[in-house]
């Protein structure tokens, strides 16, 4: 059983209306630990009722809300930067027993998701409207912004904590409310925060945390017509169906959907710091993250240099129980998770690739993966096309400049990118050319709150953290002031 310190952030219950929901004993939704396969709690399923019950506390809340003097606004908000901190090793604990990352791993996501809370605090008072000179003398143009008001947030299993801070930290510093669907793999995290929402005593029904019957909740959310935006983090297929959902009341949907991140070396990058750089941003998380490394696009000149310290570090990661200080991958969330990616490879070899390092089963169990680098893989195969989200990463090589670009770019996906290369014409040239959202430049870790992280083409739209992102969140009123002349 997981040792807390308080153990009551560990609920079996969900949040709603400022209630905590215990519901019946039977047909409960069981979580587990993806390491050891041992039962961690059991939650009421909710449905489309008590989705409909959640959506009507936040649609009351969201004006008593947004009426509050925004200092204090500010005041709460910030005070669960600091409750997250205050209980990181017990989050962190909760984090790493449901989705499997290592506990630094988990710990570092607490700070990041409460990075969110701290930024969004400040950023609260920092809604400033705006003057347009008029065209004619008779009238003046005054710009406002107004928060956009009841807000669904559907979050994935990958950072369990740090997603939803990211979109309840802006809603509620916009004056929104939020109904929260996270993961049902991964729900503990999400509970445990709104346990510390409830401490800060907002007003009862601003923030919801429900999960149970996914498609019931979804339909909702998506078709009630007192929300007024979806934001969703997952894959491009459910943002996708959830967009076309929304389509019929016109709400907002910000959707920071799946990746491809090519991970570029040039002939000149400090190949150290190359490799450093390709692991961090490669196995964080096992490779569950959507701005992992998906490609590694390495100059010909030093392919065989690149491959044999990438191979050796590769070789060098221990795997195991997120919970053991010695291990830097841990399991994937699920058994089916890890078949999946279990099957990429099988595909890529079965057409002619090779696994220079891993590509064995573990013994450790269904949910476990050895880090594994593919070479030898071409164009055509499903391994450079799809997401992969697992501790596996093909090695190609390329020419020049201009081919480098064209491989990163060839691709659906949006999201992130990353290159290496000393040489500052080349970081600008690159820069502008690759076709993404983000660029890392001799930097394999670019998530933090104060920029803004999001994609374009099917890695969706629509930016989440940094003074960008209160936008999707607010709404813009202009007034037109007439009859002023004499
Ligand atoms: C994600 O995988 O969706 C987010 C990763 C991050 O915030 O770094």
């Amino acid at each position: 059983m997981m040792q807390l310190s308080d153990s009551s952030l560990l609920k079996e219950a969900l949040y709603s209306n400022g209630q905590w929901i215990r519901g019946e004993a039977d047909n409960r939704l069981i979580v587990t630990n993806p390491a050891t396969g041992e039962r961690l709690a059991t939650l009421p399923r909710a449905g489309q009722v008590e989705t409909q019950q959640a959506i009507e506390a936040a649609r009351l809340a969201q004006p008593v809300w947004a009426k509050t003097p925004v200092k204090e606004r500010a005041k709460k908000i910030r005070r669960l930067f600091d409750l997250m901190l205050e209980n990181q090793d017990d989050l962190a604990k909760i984090l790493t027993s449901e989705q499997g990352k290592t506990l630094a791993e988990a710990k570092g996501e607490i700070a990041y998701g409460a990075s969110y809370f701290e930024w969004f605090s400040e950023e609260a008072k920092r809604i400033y409207g705006d003057t347009i000179p008029a065209p004619d003398n008779n009238k003046r143009i005054v710009v406002i912004k107004q928060p956009i008001g009841v807000v669904a947030a559907i979050t994935p299993w990958n950072f369990p904590n740090a997603m939803l801070a990211r979109k309840i930290a802006p809603a509620l510093a916009a004056g929104c409310s939020i109904v929260c669907k996270p993961a049902n793999l991964t729900p503990l995290s999400a509970l445990a925060l709104a346990e510390l929402v409830d401490r800060v005593g907002f007003p009862a029904g601003l923030v919801n945390v429900l999960v149970g019957d996914t498609q019931a909740i979804g339909n909702e959310l998506t078709s009630n017509p007192a929300i007024r935006k979806l934001t969703f983090t997952g894959s491009t297929e459910v943002g996708k169906q959830l967009i076309s959902q929304c389509a019929a009341t016109v709400k907002r949907s910000t959707m920071e959907l799946g990746g491809n991140a090519p991970f570029i070396v040039f002939d000149d990058a400090d190949v150290s710091a190359a490799v450093a750089g390709a692991i961090q941003s490669k196995f964080r998380n096992a490779g569950q993250t959507c701005v992992c490394t998906n490609r590694i696009l390495v100059q010909k000149s030093i392919y065989p240099e690149f491959m044999a310290r990438f191979s050796e570090a590769v070789k060098g990661l221990e795997v195991g129980n997120g919970l053991d200080p010695r291990v830097s991958v841990g399991p994937l969330v699920s058994a089916g998770a890890a078949a999946d990616v279990r099957r990429l490879i099988t595909d890529a070899c079965a057409d002619g690739a090779s696994c220079e390092v891993g590509g064995t089963d573990s013994d450790l169990g269904d949910c476990f993966l050895h880090p594994t680098v593919l070479t030898n893989v071409s164009k055509d195969m499903r391994i450079l096309k799809e997401e992969i989200f697992g501790p596996v990463v093909p090695v190609l090589t390329f020419e020049d400049e201009q081919d480098a670009i064209a491989l990163a770019n060839a691709t659906e996906f949006g999201l992130a990118s990353y290159l290496y290369t000393r040489d500052i014409g080349r970081v600008w040239r690159v820069s502008e050319a690759l076709e993404f959202g983000m660029v890392g430049i001799n930097e394999g870790i670019i998530s933090n709150e104060a920029a803004p992280f999001g994609g374009i083409k099917s890695s969706g739209n629509g930016r989440e953290g940094s003074k960008y992102g209160l936008d999707d969140y607010l709404e813009i009123k202009y007034l037109c002031m007439g009859g002023l002349s004499e």
